[in-house]
């Protein structure tokens, strides 16, 4: 029923120097040049993004961010802002992960914010939510995605963002959520966003994200509201990039 092009995104994290950013950069792009049927991007370090948007030049693999402050400029000792994301050749920013929302305190004001923000400078949004274990096993997890979608979209523009499903339990963990139990909250999360913006829902792209690996990343992208993967640790390595980007072809 979708004619949704996935969108298959690797977030690096806290790993990789300049010249190792680019040498991966680099390789994906040997590997990628030329797909299409697939959208694809990267959110290396922010010390990597200018290189490796050199590199990535011409190529159909985009840039992406892996935070920002709602402001685009000021004194905000330390931050980044969207205007400066877009300046280095972002095409989106991740946004609420749920290790700046575990570890770094964001919360749902702030991400709402910084989802404008990043709309308002042009990019797009890549929006993450899930629950904790502890959530899944109190039968909340309905309940804690949907509330998260609603916190970060109230007063925002639906239409244009990307929402990334990672349940916390699944991130790093080699657990995945099975393919049933994924598409589930997928499809709540799609029917929340048509109750705010009717068909149009029906174009968004909902990412699954938490231990995607090439030997998973089918039997999730075929589910019928998965559409692409944010991927960590299996994104670090070309070889299993490339292989998950495959398999939503
Ligand atoms: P892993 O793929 O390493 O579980 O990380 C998922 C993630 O947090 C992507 O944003």
């Amino acid at each position: 029923m979708t004619s949704r092009t996935p969108l298959i995104a690797g977030n690096w994290k806290l790993h990789n120097t300049i010249a190792q950013s680019v040498t991966l950069a680099t390789a994906l792009r040997a590997e990628l040049d030329g797909t299409s049927g697939v959208e694809i991007a990267v959110a290396p370090v922010a010390t990597a993004l200018h290189p490796v948007a050199s590199a990535l030049e011409g190529s159909p693999i985009a840039l992406a961010a892996q935070n920002t402050h709602w402001e685009s400029r000021g004194a905000f000792t330390g931050e980044l802002g969207p205007a400066l994301l877009a300046d280095v050749g972002c095409r989106y920013v991740i946004v609420g992960h749920s290790e700046r929302r575990q570890l770094f305190g964001e919360t749902e004001e702030g991400v709402r914010k910084k989802v404008r923000a990043v709309q308002a400078a042009g990019l797009v949004p890549i929006v993450c939510v899930g629950e904790t274990l502890a959530q899944r096993e109190e039968d909340a997890t309905l309940g804690i995605v949907l509330g998260q979608v609603d916190a970060a979209l109230a007063g925002n523009d639906a239409s244009r963002l990307v929402i990334a499903y990672e349940p916390v339990w699944a991130i790093g963990t080699g657990k995945t959520a099975s393919p049933a139990d994924a598409q589930a909250v997928h499809a709540a999360i799609r029917g929340r966003l048509s109750a705010v913006i009717g068909e149009l829902a029906q174009r968004l792209q909902i990412l699954y994200g938490g231990s995607v690996k090439a030997e998973n990343a089918r039997d999730l992208l075929s589910q019928p509201d998965i559409d692409g993967a944010l991927v960590g640790g299996a994104s670090l390595e070309a070889k299993s990039f490339t292989s998950i980007v495959r398999a939503a072809l």
